[in-house]
C-alpha cells in the first residue's frame, strides 16, 4: 500500500490569515497521525509565509511517524536542517512571487551546489529526497548527485484536463519512476493530488509514499482531519 504523508502548511496558512496562534498544524499533525498519515511534511519557506520555526522546532518533538521538511537551496533553512534533524528533507525550488512550488528542481543547474548539501544532509542522517520533474535524465542526474530519494511532481497530471493529457503525463510519471527504481532511488509523487486523480497514481509500481496538502486541509475544513486522512488512506489501500 502506497503510504500517505500529509502536508500541514495550509493549516498554518489559515493562521496566518489572521497572524494569530490558530489553527495551530502541530495539532493538525497529531490528528492526521490519529487518521493514519504516514508522515508529516511542511515546508519552511524563506519568507516564512505559512509555516515558522516554531512549528518545525515542536514538530520534531511531537511527530511520532515521519517528519518530512520541504526546503530550498538555502544556507539559512539548511543551518536549521542540520540542528533540527528531520527525519527526511525534501529539495524543492523556491521563488518568493509564487503561490506554490511551481516546478521541480532544475537538478542539471544546480548540480554542484545540490551534491554539497546533499551530502552535509546525509552525513547528518537525514534521507535526502528531491522534488524534481519527470524527465529520465533528471532521474539519472539525482541519482548522482547523492539523493536518496525523487519525489516526481505531480502537477502537470494534476493541472491535465483532457483524458489524452491525462494519459500523456501519466506516461511521463510512469517512465520516470521506472527509471528513478532502476537507478535505486526511492520514489515518491506529489503536488495537486486529490480524493480523484489519486487512483490513477497508484498503478505506478514505484511509488512509495505520496505527499499530498492542500486537498485534504481542504476537505478538512468541511469533515475534519482525521476523517479527511482516513478517507485518503481508504483510497490508497491495494482493495479499491
Ligand atoms: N510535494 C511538494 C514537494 C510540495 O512542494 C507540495 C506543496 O507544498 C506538495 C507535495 C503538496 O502539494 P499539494 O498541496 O498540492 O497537495
Amino acid at each position: 500500500m502506497i503510504k500517505l504523508g500529509v502536508n500541514v502548511d495550509h493549516v498554518a496558512t489559515v493562521r496566518q490569515a489572521r497572524r494569530t496562534v490558530e489553527p495551530d498544524p502541530v495539532a493538525a499533525a497529531v490528528l492526521a497521525e490519529l487518521g493514519g498519515a504516514d508522515g508529516i511534511t511542511i515546508h519552511l519557506r524563506e519568507d516564512r509565509r505559512h509555516i515558522h520555526d516554531r512549528d518545525l522546532e515542536l514538530l520534531r518533538k511531537t511527530v511520532q511517524t515521519r517528519l518530512n521538511l520541504e526546503m530550498a537551496l538555502n544556507e539559512e533553512i539548511v543551518k536549521i536542517a542540520l540542528r533540527v534533524l528531520p527525519d527526511q528533507a525534501t529539495l524543492v525550488p523556491e521563488k518568493r512571487e509564487e503561490v506554490t512550488t511551481e516546478g521541480g528542481l532544475d537538478v542539471l543547474a544546480h548540480r554542484n551546489n545540490l551534491k554539497a548539501v546533499v551530502k552535509r544532509l546525509k552525513d547528518a542522517g537525514i534521507k535526502v529526497s528531491l522534488f524534481v520533474d519527470p524527465v529520465v535524465e533528471v532521474m539519472r542526474v539525482s541519482k548522482k548527485v547523492g539523493a536518496d530519494a525523487v519525489e516526481l511532481h505531480t502537477g502537470s497530471y494534476a493541472n491535465a484536463r483532457t483524458e489524452k493529457e491525462v494519459e500523456k503525463e501519466l506516461v511521463k510519471l510512469k517512465e520516470a519512476a521506472r527509471v528513478a527504481g532502476e537507478e535505486g532511488l526511492v520514489v515518491f509523487a506529489g503536488h495537486g493530488l486529490n480524493y480523484i486523480n489519486i487512483l490513477a497514481i497508484k498503478t505506478i509500481p514505484q511509488v512509495e509514499e505520496v505527499n499530498i496538502g492542500h486537498s485534504i486541509v481542504s476537505r478538512a475544513v468541511l469533515v475534519g482531519i482525521k476523517r479527511a486522512v482516513r478517507e485518503m488512506k481508504n483510497l490508497l489501500s491495494d482493495y479499491v
